[in-house]
């Protein structure tokens, strides 16, 4: 049986695998984009947006008592998720809606985070389009995302030969996706993005941008 939001299937196999993997993995994949989280999540503010929270890897980079509304469609993520905002000194709300549908109103959020989401929903452009819509004129949203390596490399080669048993094990996840242009075609009055290469085993993974985005 397929459980979660109206839109979203969660696989109960895989989505508890993921769930697992991402809490496990936490300490690691942290390692790898601390620099890089740091730099884009620096100085949140007290209320902030998030799109596909997970087990609550992001919630390290925001003060205690933020109050975090979690966009997360997928209920094998909740438990850990409300774990960790415990840990962090976070008042959480879980939105069990997907990013292509924020159920928030326009113009009513300050900023807007995410990472590694872009990768994996179903329909990228409108989930930015949506982050565009609930974000306040001036107000920011903030990514880390794994990309498409160029074209011709061994990296982009590998990433299209790991297409199909990737997007299986990690319910829809793309290494293949030219998200930098997306999000500076969504509308944004400013964006600044820095793409960077990290060295993990994980090599279709590897190829990332993180950015801000100013509404
Ligand atoms: C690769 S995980 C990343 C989790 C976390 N942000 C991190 O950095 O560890 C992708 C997350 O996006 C969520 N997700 C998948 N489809 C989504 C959608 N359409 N809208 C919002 N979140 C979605 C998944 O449930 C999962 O928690």
């Amino acid at each position: 049986m397929e459980v979660g939001a109206p839109e979203f299937e969660a696989h109960p196999g895989r989505g508890r695998f993921n769930a697992a993997f991402f809490y496990v993995m936490d300490g690691y994949i942290n390692w790898h984009l601390r620099r890089h989280k740091e730099a884009v999540y620096a100085d949140l503010p007290r209320t902030v947006v998030e799109i596909g929270s997970g087990v609550g890897a992001n919630f390290r980079y925001v003060q205690p008592g933020t109050k975090v509304i979690a966009v997360e469609p997928n209920p094998y993520m909740h438990r850990s998720l409300r774990v960790a905002a415990e840990r962090h000194g976070i008042e959480l709300e879980i939105r069990d809606v997907v990013g292509e549908r924020i159920d928030l109103p326009d113009s009513s959020a300050d900023a807007v985070i995410s990472s590694l989401v872009l990768c994996t929903v179903a329909n990228p452009s409108q989930v930015v389009s949506e982050v565009h819509r609930v974000l306040r004129p001036g107000g920011r949203y903030s990514y880390l995302e794994h990309v498409a390596a160029e074209d011709g490399t061994l990296t982009r080669r590998v990433q299209r030969v790991v297409r199909r048993p990737w997007a299986w094990v990690f319910e829809g996840c793309s290494c293949e996706r030219d998200l930098e242009t997306m999000i500076r075609s969504a509308g944004f009055s400013s964006v600044e993005n820095r793409s960077y290469r990290i060295h993990s085993p994980f090599v279709p993974f590897n190829t990332q941008i993180a950015g801000t985005a100013v509404a």
